[in-house]
């Protein structure tokens, strides 16, 4: 066996018996057992990662996607080996899918690079998964390609056309004023999640999607297309015969995901008017190559690119709206001046190349041109200050203009437990301009950072009419929710940053304008404060993947990666 050899297919990756002609006699002789002929175990080996569960609604079309795959592989000449790993579901990942996202990002790290693969189509979905695939990928260097599960397409209620899950906090929201009774409510939870697929708004799913088109691993076209179409299977077929090609030519991740790449994946979020969390999770993704997030420079930029996607939480549409609409050809060719066209991506060819090749513009509805946009402005906004010396940010597109200047009271919540209990009480001493705090929700302190930072308006405010307040925490927040709410305030509570130092009835000030988020406390009442903080401890905090979560999570600007599996910084930063 010559030294070239043992890098293709079932010869490369041999198990250490200390005899490599032993081991891959071994290795063929097991994998006979699957039925594999001599022709087959000599092809090239795309290993296709099965993120299907049956705890997992979004990856429901799971299935089809990997007999897409095989058939596009075995187009091309080689053969598909499927592999499971850990899949996650936003509703069923106790505390929170977030502690669990660099778990499974080891997982995909670990078994791509232990089994014999000569690249790797990556199924992924719903919101951790995609970044957990991209994480695992990044780290792994084997060429890979990302295939999504696709959106949801809409359901409906009594007439009213529904989207997951800008819907689901609507009508709970409703419910909790007393507009929709129990009956109503449970009806409408029938008809919220209508098929197979991810939430169909422009929550973290679909931001995910679509910067992972932007930043060039996926084919062009799939960010959008819902989970039951038809053309969702040409696509994952198109996927595999592509991932046979990527082997051949040996085109690995960080050939493609550069920082110019990573740019145009946060160009893509601005434009978009996206989760939040796409912010942590492409910082995470990019920190898995040594390349650093400019916060400064994200903001800057933020004011460049104005939001032109007209879909919930922030507009009117859904995905398969914006499917219909081209999906996210005709976002990139309305940003296209400020996009680096000439990023390598999947196909082989640059993402200018990419946008050329897509059809051209049918009059569409649903993005709009940067002239007549949703939001002048990109949707994220960076604030620093007293309270956040490291970072915190706002979706200001999803704000109310009201209140993004605003001088208030603090009502504050130690923790999730003392929000659940006291939030709703009739006795809680809050009023419409107070702004709520929340403590302890980040990385260290919830632990998992939750998608808590969506802090419901207090019942008695809410059955007042009360719609929207200033709302803030470490925590971060689910992209299909909408509010004037600040997250990711850096250094958490947990972390002894001064978020934990704040009592109810201290002054905060938020100023977007100014992107400054400040506690109008003293320096010497503070520091007196700061001699009776204790961090937060949790229930068997002592061993296990718990131990190693609090002892190596990183905070938000660091995408809340472990930091033992980020490599030395290469000194280059995106956007
Ligand atoms: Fe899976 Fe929303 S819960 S994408």
């Amino acid at each position: 066996m010559s030294a070239d050899d043992a890098k293709i297919g079932m010869k490369q990756g041999l198990v250490n018996y200390g005899d490599a002609e032993f081991s891959l006699f071994m290795r063929k002789a097991f994998i006979k057992a699957m039925g594999y002929s001599d022709d087959a175990l000599e092809r090239p080996v795309i290993g296709v990662v099965n993120t299907y569960s049956g705890y997992n609604a979004c990856h429901r079309n799971v299935p089809e996607l990997v007999d897409a795959i095989r058939r596009g592989v075995m187009m091309a000449g080689g053969i598909a080996v499927d592999f499971p790993v850990i899949s996650i579901h936003e509703s069923f990942s106790a505390p929170t899918s977030m502690f669990l996202r660099n778990l499974m990002a080891m997982d995909v790290e670990e078994m791509i690079r232990a089994q014999p693969m000569d690249a790797v189509v990556l199924i992924g979905g719903c919101d951790k998964t995609v970044p957990a695939l991209l994480m695992g990928a990044a780290s792994a260097g084997v060429p890979a390609i990302l295939e999504v599960t696709g959106p949801m397409i809409t359901g409906f209620f009594r007439g009213e056309r529904l989207g997951a899950c800008t819907d689901c906090r609507r009508m709970w929201g409703m419910h909790r004023a007393g507009e929709l009774d129990a009956e109503e409510i449970a009806d409408a939870g029938d008809r919220l999640m209508p098929t197979a697929g991810t939430c169909m708004v422009m929550g973290t799913a679909s931001t995910m999607a679509l910067m992972s088109e932007a930043l060039g691993m996926m084919l062009p076209g799939g960010a959008a297309i819902p989970a039951v179409h038809a053309d969702r299977l040409r696509h994952a077929e198109a996927t595999g015969t592509r991932a046979v090609a990527m082997a051949a030519e040996r085109l690995t991740p960080d050939q493609i995901m550069t920082p110019d790449a990573f740019a145009n994946a946060f160009k893509m979020l601005l434009a978009t008017g996206g989760s939040t969390n796409g912010l942590v999770h492409m910082t995470a993704v990019a920190g898995r190559l040594g390349i650093e997030v400019d916060l400064e420079a994200l903001d800057k930029l933020s004011d460049e690119i104005p939001v032109l996607v007209d879909l919930k939480p922030s507009g009117q549409h859904y995905m398969e709206d914006l499917n219909n609409a081209g999906g996210a050809a005709p976002i990139m060719r309305e940003i296209r001046q400020k996009l680096a066209t000439d990023c390598l991506t999947v196909t082989g060819k640059t993402l200018g190349k990419n946008i050329d090749a897509a059809p051209a513009d049918w009059g569409q509805q649903v993005v709009k041109t940067a002239a007549d946009p949703i939001f002048p402005k990109g949707g994220i906004a960076v604030l620093r200050g007293s309270l956040a010396p490291n970072g915190a940010i706002i979706k200001q597109s999803a704000a109310a203009p009201h209140l993004m200047k605003h001088e208030g009271r603090a009502v504050v919540f130690d923790d999730l437990a003392d929000m659940a209990e006291r939030l709703d009480s009739p006795d809680l001493d809050v009023n419409a301009d107070d702004i709520l705090v929340l403590k302890n929700a980040g990385p260290k302190g919830a632990p998992g950072m939750p998608e808590s930072g969506y802090i419901p308006i207090p019942r008695k405010l809410a059955q007042a009419g009360v719609k929207d307040m200033l709302r803030m925490s470490d925590a971060r927040m689910s992209g299909t929710a909408f509010g004037t709410i600040v997250l990711h305030i850096s250094p958490e509570a947990a972390e002894g940053g001064p978020l934990g130092l704040v009592e109810n009835g201290d002054r905060i000030v938020l100023d977007v304008e100014a992107r400054r988020l400040d506690l109008l406390v003293d320096e010497a009442v503070l520091a007196e404060r700061r001699k009776g903080w204790k961090p937060v401890t949790h229930k068997g905090q002592e061993r296990g993947y718990l131990k190693l979560y609090l002892d190596e999570v990183t905070q938000a600007e660091d995408g809340a990666d472990f930091r033992f599996l980020m490599p030395a910084r290469t000194g280059q930063s995106t956007p």
